[in-house]
């Protein structure tokens, strides 16, 4: 295993680009399994995650080849419906190819996902937007059986106690474009990714209205073709770059950057006293000695998110005031916390809230990456320490920053690869 050593207190400057949404990426690669033509997708990360897919993909009988950024995906000769345990539970998104299966094939077996470090994460709204759809759904030693003679479309409400959920959106949505009759999604996510989905399902012969707003109306179709795609800009991606030259004083321009997905983001940075540029698909971001305190609440998009939560916890440890940041999406997403901490944050936490009372600065220490975020959290908070950060559990990273070292090495960043 490996891990990260940052020397902090560098200013970063220069230019990055932002990769493909890892997010827009997992769905639309699964969504592949919606037919037998080929499809091609392109801007696709080199991550651990998407790796994963490729390989539940291949367990399900496609032929995947991934080549510079763009995967091909064609028809093998043993179709599968079952997604097993080892595969499914490295990674939730996996979770995601049972719309399509029970879409195409009309019976999909897939491993329950389980929890993970930032909360329990349960699956019911996708299994109850599936039994609204006519699928017949068992749970049997930790896998979903689902059957059906036939989908049918229906009227589903899909919010649950946390507001709209992003992968059951995409899961009913791919099982209703080829159900027979009209499926209305009630409480969909609004999220981008969710639209970039959409997008390639319409490229594919989908009828689908409404993505991006609360209600999506999908009329059944009988058959979908083969699509070329693009993937969105990773937004959390972008905004994590962002806060790394803020939190280091730094000059950088970032490229590829969807400036309309970021607006939370950027509206509280505002707030905080941050100088954004904002030019044709590029930010240029130059960090002030100061930014001041500000408040956050997470929430569904067009609200912040809560894959950006952790990551403006770091920029708050050393800002001018007390910041309260509320998380309302994963009530337990704190694991950073403690880690923080220990380079010299004065952090509590609430119950769903933490108190960020601003310091003068952090300071080097080893500490623990624990899930994918609270690691790009870390990563910021030793970009800007004084001294030498070492992140144990580095792989955590890997799994949705693509060339993350690399990138940051090219912005003048130390940071450097040790075995654990
Ligand atoms: C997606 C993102 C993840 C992001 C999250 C919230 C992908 C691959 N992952 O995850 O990075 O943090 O959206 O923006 O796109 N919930 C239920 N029942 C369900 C499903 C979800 O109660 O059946 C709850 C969750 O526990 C959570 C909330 O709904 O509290 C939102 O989760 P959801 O949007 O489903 O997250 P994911 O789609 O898994």
């Amino acid at each position: 295993m490996d891990k990260l050593i940052i020397e902090g207190g560098v200013r970063l400057k220069g230019e990055v680009t932002v990769s493909g949404a890892k997010n827009s990426a997992l769905p639309i690669l699964a969504a592949t399994l919606l037919t037998d033509a080929p499809c091609e997708i392109k801007g696709v990360p080199n991550l651990r995650d998407t790796n994963s897919m490729f390989k539940i993909l291949r367990a399900l009988g496609k032929v995947v080849e991934f080549e510079k950024g763009k995967v091909s995906i064609t028809a093998g000769k043993n179709t599968n419906y079952i997604a097993e345990y080892k595969l499914v539970s490295t990674m939730r998104a996996s979770f995601c190819v049972l719309g399509p299966l029970l879409g195409k094939l009309k019976k999909a077996k897939v491993s329950l996902p389980g929890g993970c470090v930032i909360g329990v994460r349960p699956v019911d709204l996708h299994l109850k937007g599936m039994r609204a759809l006519g699928a017949d759904i068992s749970i049997d030693s930790g896998y979903v059986i689902a059957k059906t003679k036939k989908l049918r479309g229906a009227y589903i409400y899909l919010g649950g106690v946390y507001g709209s959920s992003v992968l059951a959106t995409d899961n009913v949505m791919m099982a209703a474009v080829l159900a027979s009759g009209k499926t209305v999604i009630e409480s969909a996510a609004c999220e981008p990714e969710v639209v970039d989905l959409a997008e390639f399902l319409i490229k594919m012969g989908a009828k689908i209205k409404g993505h991006g707003t609360p209600t999506i109306e999908v009329e059944g179709v009988k058959h979908l073709q083969g699509a070329t795609h693009t993937v969105i800009s990773d937004r959390i991606e972008a905004g994590t770059l962002i806060l790394a030259s803020l939190i280091t004083g730094g000059d950088v321009l970032i490229k590829n950057v969807q400036g309309k997905h970021l607006g939370a983001l950027i509206d509280k940075l505002n707030e905080a006293g941050a100088h954004l540029l904002r030019t044709d698909g590029a930010l240029r971001v130059k960090g002030r000695s100061q930014l001041k305190a500000v408040n956050i609440t997470t929430l569904p998009y067009p609200g912040f998110p809560t894959d950006m939560q952790a990551q403006m916890m770091s920029l708050m440890t050393i800002a001018d005031g007390i910041s309260v940041i509320t998380e309302k999406i994963y009530p337990d997403r704190f694991m950073h916390v403690a880690e923080l901490n220990r380079m010299g944050a004065h952090i509590q936490r609430e119950g769903p809230h933490a108190i960020v009372e601003g310091i003068k600065s952090l300071s080097g220490a080893p500490v623990m990456a624990s899930d994918l975020r609270a690691s790009a959290s870390l990563v910021l908070a030793g970009l800007a320490a004084k001294g030498k950060t070492s992140i144990s559990r580095i792989y955590h990273l890997e799994r949705g920053y693509e060339f993350i070292q690399e990138k940051l090495t090219n912005l003048g960043a130390k940071v450097w690869r040790e075995k654990e």
